[in-house]
């Protein structure tokens, strides 16, 4: 499901000016169950909090951002793909995929937009198969173990790099 900046938004006013800088934010499958999956692992907001909480944030420092939850391999990828020259970076937390899509990692390696990986809990202290990310040697950095904060980091960073704030 896409959900993008609220019409009459200050990014609905910046995007006609072409100078808007614009971050994707990716979310791969089951977190559209946060709140309630797991909670004492992945915390108690929403994904529907964490985006507004991004959304927040990227409107006060002037940049456009969008969302896109799917559980589906295929959508992730159509979406990095579909990304270049439209967005200027990418957040993503691609859940399960993470170790072991060697389609997301090539999408990710064959379109020119940074990419931040992100993850709510800290996979390297969890179950070993968790342990790999097939995609890490393809980002720009990862964000692991900081709950919602891991994507806030990661939207702070993209924001620095691309000259926002
Ligand atoms: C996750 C960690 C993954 O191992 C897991 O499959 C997820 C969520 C995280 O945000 O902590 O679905 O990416």
């Amino acid at each position: 499901m896409w959900y993008r900046g609220s019409p009459g938004s200050r990014y609905d006013i910046d995007e006609r000016c072409m100078a808007l800088k614009k971050i994707l934010v990716l979310h791969g499958p089951n977190l559209n169950l946060l709140g309630t999956r797991e909670p004492e692992i992945y915390g108690s907001l929403t994904l529907a909090d964490i985006n507004a909480r991004m959304e927040e944030r990227a409107e006060k420092a002037g940049a456009g951002i969008d969302f896109l939850q799917s559980n589906h391999e295929g959508a992730l990828v159509d979406a990095i793909q579909q990304a270049r020259g439209k967005y200027d970076f990418i957040i993503l937390n691609a859940a399960a995929y993470t170790h072991y899509s060697i389609a997301l990692r090539d999408a990710i390696g064959a379109v020119d937009v940074p990419v931040i990986e992100v993850h709510l809990s800290n996979i390297h202290k969890r179950e070993e198969f968790r342990h790999r990310s097939v995609i890490a040697p393809v980002v720009m950095g990862q964000v692991a173990g900081l709950g919602a904060e891991s994507y806030l980091a990661a939207l702070e960073a993209a924001l620095i790099k691309l000259g926002v704030v």
